[in-house]
């Protein structure tokens, strides 16, 4: 019985998002290069292009988990991840019905299975969702995100920064998430994703201190060019434009001095500080991240005499003592990261005989509980991203 209400509890939250069809003529990015060649590329390589599940093996795996360990079919699990990850999907909740259906294999052909297995969806984040939202529902509960939040344009009418813009192949309007207020837009998703139990894990929103716009950092400065290389007179406009990378936790470059480190001394300490100049926590936007910090202890001799390795992370449970993942997360342990604009410290002792410390401090997308939980294999998951390195004389 518990069961059952646990279903229709999650399926009566998720009604009413209502679903645009977007033309062929839009659905792919592959229509917009000819003429916004540059935009297209830079795009492809970023992680909103990967937001599907088939290009994440972690994004994949946690789909996988929470179906089996919530006991519910691998589609509604993949239709209701879609809601900021694929949003374009035409088919927005399923039922009961479905459910009932999926236990007996009988779901073959239908509204759900088709729309899941949408080739267009394969772009994840693509032009067509962020430049086709017409509204954002700001006065709506704040559980609702992406395609809950949002009203879509008409096919083929392109939301943009400017107020002036002719294109012979869409229409176009100007919305002030588009150049004014862009943080309205991306926190349509990156604000209180939550779990199945609905513990939040992450609100970028709430943390978020002042008013810096986040494409200034995750769309690079305003550069002047031409937003697309057609014209109708032969001489494309030159405007100001912005990168779309979306760089984020998975480049080097941003991680490369996210963080400031320092140190002091005190009696048979050290007092080891963290120093977050971003408007928002780092680590954040996704439940366990990690930062370690890794100390090397050297003699007068310049020779390693010890090692001490402290991981700052935040991990989930599931059940009472079992471990999770933060999809399916009951309680989460203590918040590790360095806050917004903020700063934490943390004591070390000293080690007899060392000389000096070499302190490094590096960035994983994926702590140790939750990438053996999930046997994620690719090695980025692992990989130590450099934040900062300090040496200090003991
Ligand atoms: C995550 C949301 C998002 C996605 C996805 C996205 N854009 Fe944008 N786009 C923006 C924002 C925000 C701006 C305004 C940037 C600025 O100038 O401040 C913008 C600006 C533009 C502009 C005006 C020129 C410029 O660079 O400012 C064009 C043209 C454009 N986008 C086309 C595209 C195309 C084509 C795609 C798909 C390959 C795409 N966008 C994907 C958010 C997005
Ligand atoms: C045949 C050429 C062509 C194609 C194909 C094309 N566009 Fe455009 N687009 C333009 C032109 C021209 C402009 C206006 C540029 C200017 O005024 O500087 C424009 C402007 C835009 C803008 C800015 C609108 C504004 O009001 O600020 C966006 C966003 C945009 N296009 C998105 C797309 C997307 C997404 C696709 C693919 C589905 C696409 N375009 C396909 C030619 C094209
Ligand atoms: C429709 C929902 C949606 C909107 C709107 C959106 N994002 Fe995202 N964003 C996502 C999702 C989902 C991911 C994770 C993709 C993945 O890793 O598979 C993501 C990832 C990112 C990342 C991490 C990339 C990395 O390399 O780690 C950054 C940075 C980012 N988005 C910035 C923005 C900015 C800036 C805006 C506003 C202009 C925005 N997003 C708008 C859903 C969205
Ligand atoms: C002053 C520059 C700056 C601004 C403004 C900024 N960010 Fe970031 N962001 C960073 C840096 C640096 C990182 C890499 C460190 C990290 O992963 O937290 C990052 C990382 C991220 C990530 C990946 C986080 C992770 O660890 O998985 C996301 C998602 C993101 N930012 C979204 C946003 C959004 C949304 C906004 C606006 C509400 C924003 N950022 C504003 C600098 C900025
Ligand atoms: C409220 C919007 C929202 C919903 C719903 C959502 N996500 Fe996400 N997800 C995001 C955003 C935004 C990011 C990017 C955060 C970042 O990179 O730090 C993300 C990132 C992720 C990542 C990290 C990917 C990477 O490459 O590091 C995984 C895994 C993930 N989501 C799994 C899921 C699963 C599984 C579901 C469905 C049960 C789901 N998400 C539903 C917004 C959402």
């Amino acid at each position: 019985m518990r069961f059952f209400l646990v279903f229709l509890l999650a399926f009566s939250f998720s009604f009413g998002a209502k679903v645009v069809k977007v033309d062929q003529r839009y659905q792919e990015s592959v229509k917009c290069k000819v003429c916004h060649h540059r935009i297209v590329d830079e795009w492809s390589d970023s992680w909103h292009a990967k937001s599907h599940y088939k290009n994440d093996e972690y994004f994949q795996k946690s789909i996988e988990y929470v179906s089996r360990k919530h006991r519910k079919s691998l589609n509604s699990v993949k239709v209701e991840c879609a809601t900021c990850h694929n949003p374009r999907i035409s088919v927005t909740n399923t039922t009961l019905d479905y459910e009932l259906a999926a236990v007996m294999g009988l779901t073959e052909g239908s509204k759900v299975d088709k729309a899941v297995s949408d080739d267009s969806l394969g772009e994840g984040i693509n032009c067509v969702v962020c430049h086709n939202i017409d509204k954002i529902h700001d006065e709506y509960d704040a559980t609702k995100r992406g395609i809950h939040r949002v009203e879509w344009t008409k096919s083929g009418t392109m939301t943009g920064p400017y107020t002036d813009a002719k294109s012979p192949y869409h229409k176009t309007i100007h919305h002030d998430f588009m150049d004014k207020n862009p943080n309205k837009l991306c926190f349509v998703c990156h604000a209180n994703d939550r779990s199945v139990r609905g513990l939040v894990f992450t609100n970028m929103e709430e943390e978020y201190v002042g008013e810096q716009k986040c494409v200034e950092c995750h769309m690079g400065p305003q550069k002047k060019d031409v937003a697309a290389t057609y014209s109708f007179n032969g001489k494309a406009k030159i405007r100001t434009v912005r990168n779309h990378g979306f760089m984020g936790a998975h480049f080097d470059s941003m991680l490369n001095g996210a963080l400031e480190l320092s140190s002091e001394k005190k009696g048979r300490s050290l007092i080891i500080t963290i120093s977050n100049p971003q408007p928002h926590n780092v680590p954040s936007g996704f439940g366990g991240r990690e930062l370690l910090l890794e100390m090397v202890y050297k003699n007068k001799s310049g020779e390693v005499i010890d090692t001490k390795t402290l991981s700052l992370t935040t991990t989930y449970e599931r059940k009472k003592g079992r471990e999770g993942i933060p999809h399916m997360a009951k309680k989460a342990s203590k918040d590790m990261s360095i806050p917004a604009k903020g700063s934490k410290s943390f004591k070390v002792e000293k080690v007899a005989g060392a000389a000096m410390v070499e302190i490094t401090l590096s960035y994983r997308l994926v702590n140790d509980e939750i990438r053996e939980l999930l046997e994620l294999k690719e090695p980025i998951w692992s990989k130590k991203y450099f934040v900062a390195k300090l040496r200090q004389k003991l």
